[in-house]
C-alpha cells in the first residue's frame, strides 16, 4: 500500500510571512518544503532571459514544462536552486516578482505546474506555502493555514527582505506595486487566492514571528494527534 506523505498548507498574500513560518515549521519538524511562489518568480526568471514572448502562453508552456528545482536549508537559510545552482537572490528583483504574477494567471501554465508541484510531496512530510496549496494543489488535506497581515506590515516586511539582499527601495512604490499583485493574485479567473472556511487563519500584523510559529505548530500537532 503507498503511504501518503501529510502536507501543510500555508496560503496568503506576498509579505504575510508565509516564508518565515514555512521555513520554522520545515526546521522543527524536519519535513520537505514547497515555496511554490518561487517557481512562478523561476519561471519568469526563465521567460526574461530565453526572451520568450509574455503575451504566448503558448511559447512560455515548454519552460513550465521542464523544470529542476530543489529547496535546500544551508546554514539555517532556504536556497532556492535551478538546475543546482542558487537563484535565491535573482529571483526576489522587482521585475521577477511583477512578471511572476503576470504568468501566474495563465490557466495551461498553472495546469502544466501542478504535477511538478505536488512531486515534492514526500515523506515524512510537505510544507507547502502560496496561494491556492490548499484549494487547488492539496485540497485533500486537512492541515490548513492562511497567513494574513496588513498592507503596511506586509510592505514594510518586503522592504526589508529586498534591502537584506541589497536592494533599496521606495515604500510608497513598493506598497502600490504589492497592492497591484494583490489585486492580481486574488481576482483572478484561475486558482485566486480565496479564503475559504476549512483553515486556521492567522493574522500576523501585531504577532511576533516566534509566536506564529508557536500558534501553527500547536495546530498541526493538535491535528495530527
Ligand atoms: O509568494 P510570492 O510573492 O513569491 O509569489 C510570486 C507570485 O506568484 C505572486 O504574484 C503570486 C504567484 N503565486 C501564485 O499564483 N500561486 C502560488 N501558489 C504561489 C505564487
Amino acid at each position: 500500500m503507498m503511504i501518503c506523505a501529510p502536507v501543510i498548507t500555508i496560503d496568503g498574500p506576498s509579505g504575510s510571512g508565509k516564508g518565515t513560518l514555512c521555513q520554522a515549521m520545515s526546521q522543527e519538524l524536519k519535513w520537505n518544503i514547497l515555496d511554490s511562489g518561487a517557481i512562478y518568480r523561476i519561471l519568469a526568471l526563465l521567460v526574461l532571459h530565453h526572451q520568450v514572448d509574455i503575451n504566448s502562453e503558448k511559447a512560455i508552456m515548454p519552460l513550465a514544462g521542464n523544470l529542476d528545482v530543489q529547496f535546500l536549508f544551508q546554514n539555517g537559510d532556504l536556497k532556492v536552486m535551478l538546475k543546482r545552482v542558487d537563484i535565491s537572490i535573482k529571483i526576489r528583483s522587482q521585475i521577477v516578482s511583477d512578471l511572476a504574477s503576470r504568468l501566474a494567471v495563465l490557466p495551461r501554465v498553472r495546469e502544466i505546474l501542478l504535477n511538478f508541484q505536488r512531486s515534492f510531496r514526500k515523506l515524512p512530510g510537505l510544507i507547502a506555502d502560496g496561494r491556492d496549496m490548499g484549494t487547488v494543489v492539496f485540497p485533500d488535506t486537512s492541515l490548513k493555514i492562511f497567513l494574513d497581515a496588513n498592507l503596511e506590515a506586509r510592505t514594510y516586511r518586503r522592504m526589508l527582505q529586498l534591502q537584506k539582499n541589497g536592494v533599496s527601495v521606495n515604500f510608497n512604490e513598493l506598497l502600490f506595486q504589492m497592492e497591484k499583485r494583490d489585486e492580481r493574485d486574488c481576482n483572478r479567473s484561475v486558482a485566486p487566492l480565496i479564503l475559504r472556511d476549512d483553515v486556521l487563519i492567522i493574522n500576523s500584523t501585531h504577532i511576533p514571528k516566534q509566536k506564529v510559529t508557536e500558534i501553527a505548530l500547536d495546530y498541526v500537532r493538535t491535528k495530527l494527534t
